[in-house]
């Protein structure tokens, strides 16, 4: 009797060291808001610490490296883009969908690798001048100065991985562009000068349009490639093959694919794939792969098509399984993954930034630099941006642009740079709001400052300060502007509102804060009241509402943040105006179609 009920409590106590010591449970996604097609590595050497790196399209700086011990909490450590020398070009880019494309991260002998591509879209596909495919490296991923240079090397495609063969020789694999034929190409590489060897066509996929985003491993004698196919929305999928040689041939893994989400209309994550396998330190395999929290109507109407939240591809963890001599299995990604046997909790002490998902308070600090999660549209002009400088204690402030966030015909800033300054949307809902010294800055027509939701140059709403004439009158005036522009190919019209209020009386001469909200699953509410008004919604003035679905993220995803622009008048630093007390508050995280549910239901 006596010994039973010790033993019962010596199992209830284990279970309970159990339960407390490993959490179970992890959430989707682990990198949320525009982090698109993820590579991931554990590196025990780095004191067993996972690794993993996102595209950025244009946006800078790019390639945000994030680190986690627990595979729950994920800080940004550093961006392996962070000196505009490194890639100038991507001052000159068109179009809303050039950019750095899919990166791959691989630790190999003390070196972190990352190869990936700087894609000019309007060039031809080939046009070998449309992929600049470069390698960077560092041996201390914490600190962004420390990622070399690029070394460029000559490949007629994209998403580039490099792999290490037994016999030292190294590789690279990529995809190949679909105007000659699409597949998977390999080609010996030599990793420090660049040197490229002849190129081989080992696998072309299963069938599935656009194959990209290779990966090679080789395990019990076999050369295992994995490979993203069906293009990156509702058909993509996850397939592999192997081989006994580099060169090929490859078998298809018989149970192909090995994970999609395509024609699955019960799963709130879409577009689930292009992934990477990595093992940690207690042999579990894992998978990082992109996906959409966008629900089932994903792909079936042309009007949710991409669902109603901008924030687009987003970084998911997979739980795998990869058997001696077999191909691995993966399985099906949903917002709360119960039952798996997670590293310890642990936090990361070392990096730059902030952890995925936190809020911002930021305050500007004289002898701070921008928060690494900060990005600019394209290479910023450095000198528009200063914090704190003297008789303007805790602001950021900014000098203005002629280019505003539209541009010429919504594609191209041709190096002249906007001034703008935001960061990602990472919640399905939040409140995002800056103060802004406005009244001594904006002294001629068309100068403007203000906030911003901003998916691309043709797709951004905006509430601005800004100068008008007031109609009949000859005079300037500061008014308050909600306006937005949103043309996609999607669409047969551009939607572009308008509403400017003269400024109330008893605003003028006063600093002001403009705010965006996610009010509910599908709008976003764009207000404008006094700074430091203890009552947020006694003075808030409410000036327009725009639909997350007119902000279609192709590629990257919605950032939120702040403008100076003269609206091309006046020549460039025309003002310079003062923005503080910037908060980002994440309000809801949508995991599953019920989350938006209850949301609305909640609002409504
Ligand atoms: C366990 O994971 C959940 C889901 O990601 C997270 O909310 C929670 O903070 C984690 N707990 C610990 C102790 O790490
Ligand atoms: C390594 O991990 C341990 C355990 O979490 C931690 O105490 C230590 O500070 C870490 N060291 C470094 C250099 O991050
Ligand atoms: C490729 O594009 C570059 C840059 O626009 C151009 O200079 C070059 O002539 C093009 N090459 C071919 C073969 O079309
Ligand atoms: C890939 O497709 C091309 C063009 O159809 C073909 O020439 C080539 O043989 C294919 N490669 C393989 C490995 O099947
Ligand atoms: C989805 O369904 C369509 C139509 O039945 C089919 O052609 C396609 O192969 C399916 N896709 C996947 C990845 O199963
Ligand atoms: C969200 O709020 C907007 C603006 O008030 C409203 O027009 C829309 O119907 C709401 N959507 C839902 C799903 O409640
Ligand atoms: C944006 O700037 C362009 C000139 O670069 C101008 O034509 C356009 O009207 C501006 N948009 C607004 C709303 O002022």
């Amino acid at each position: 009797m006596r010994t039973q009920f010790f033993s019962l409590q010596l199992l209830a106590r284990y279970l309970i060291t159990v339960c407390v010591a490993e959490n179970l449970t992890f959430n989707n996604p682990i990198l949320s808001g525009f982090n698109p097609d993820p590579s991931c590595i554990f590196v025990p050497e780095f004191n067993d610490t996972f690794f993993c790196v996102t595209s950025s399209f244009l946006v800078f700086p790019g390639l945000p490296i994030h680190a986690s011990r627990d595979l729950v909490h994920w800080k940004h450590v550093s961006n392996a883009f962070s000196r505009t020398d490194q890639l100038p070009g991507m001052a000159f880019l068109p179009k809303a969908t050039s950019g750095i494309y899919a990166p791959t991260l691989r630790f190999h002998d003390g070196t972190f690798y990352l190869m990936s591509t700087l894609v000019n879209q309007q060039l031809p596909r080939v046009n070998d001048s449309r992929w600049d495919n470069f390698i960077i490296t560092t041996t201390d991923p914490y600190n962004s100065d420390m990622w070399s240079d690029p070394i460029h090397f000559s490949f007629p495609g994209f998403d580039p991985s490099p792999f290490w063969d037994d016999d030292g020789s190294t590789w690279v694999a990529g995809a190949h562009t679909a105007a000659y034929y699409p597949g998977v190409m390999h080609a010996p590489l030599d990793f420090e000068t660049g040197e490229i060897g002849d190129i081989i066509m080992p696998w072309n996929g299963t069938g599935g349009a656009s194959p990209e985003a290779p990966h090679m491993w080789k395990r019990d004698g076999w050369y295992y490639l994995l490979l993203a196919e069906g293009g990156t929305r509702e058909n993509h999928m996850v397939t592999m093959a192997r081989s006994l040689k580099i060169q090929g041939p490859y078998e298809p893994a018989p149970q192909n694919p090995l994970l999609t989400a395509a024609n699955d209309t019960t799963s709130y994550f879409q577009a689930v794939g292009h992934t990477d396998l990595f093992q940690d330190a207690d042999g579990q395999w894992w998978a990082s792969a992109l996906a959409v929290r966008a629900g089932g109507s994903y792909g079936k109407d042309p009007g949710p098509y991409f669902g109603n939240l901008p924030m687009g591809r987003e970084t998911v963890l997979i739980p795998a399984a990869w058997e001696e001599g077999e191909f691995p299995t993966l399985t099906p990604v949903s917002g709360t993954m119960p039952g798996w046997k997670l590293p310890a909790k642990s936090l990361v002490k070392l990096g730059e930034g902030q952890l995925n998902g936190a809020d911002d308070v930021i305050t500007f600090q004289r002898g701070s630099s921008l928060p690494i999660h900060f990005v600019h549209w394209r290479l910023p002009k450095q000198r528009n941006y200063r914090i704190s400088p003297p008789k303007h204690p805790n602001t950021l402030a900014l000098k203005s642009s002629v280019l505003n966030l539209t541009a010429f015909d919504a594609d191209f800033a041709l190096g002249r740079g906007q001034t703008f300054v935001g960061r990602r949307m990472a919640h399905s809902m939040f409140r995002y709001s800056v103060d802004i010294g406005w009244d001594k800055s904006l002294t001629k027509e068309a100068m403007e400052v203000g906030v911003s939701i901003f998916q691309d140059q043709a797709q951004h709403f905006d509430l601005g300060i800004v100068m008008l004439k007031t109609r009949g009158q000859e005079t300037m005036q500061p008014h308050l502007r909600f306006r937005g522009h949103s043309e996609t190919p999607y669409r047969g019209r551009a939607n572009t509102p308008e509403n400017s209020v003269l400024m109330p009386r008893g605003w003028m001469g006063r600093k002001l804060r403009l705010e965006i909200e996610a009010v509910n699953s599908t709008h976003f509410e764009f207000s404008a009241g006094l700074a430091g008004s203890k009552d947020r919604s006694s003075e808030k003035r409410v000036l327009g509402h725009c639909k997350g679905t007119d902000l279609v993220p192709y590629y990257s995803g919605a950032i939120v943040g702040v403008y100076a622009t003269t609206n091309g008048k006046h020549g460039e630093q025309a003002f310079e105006t003062y923005v503080s007390n910037w908060r980002y508050t994440g309000l809801r995280q949508f995991r599953s179609q019920e989350d938006v549910d209850k949301a609305d239901m909640v609002k409504g």
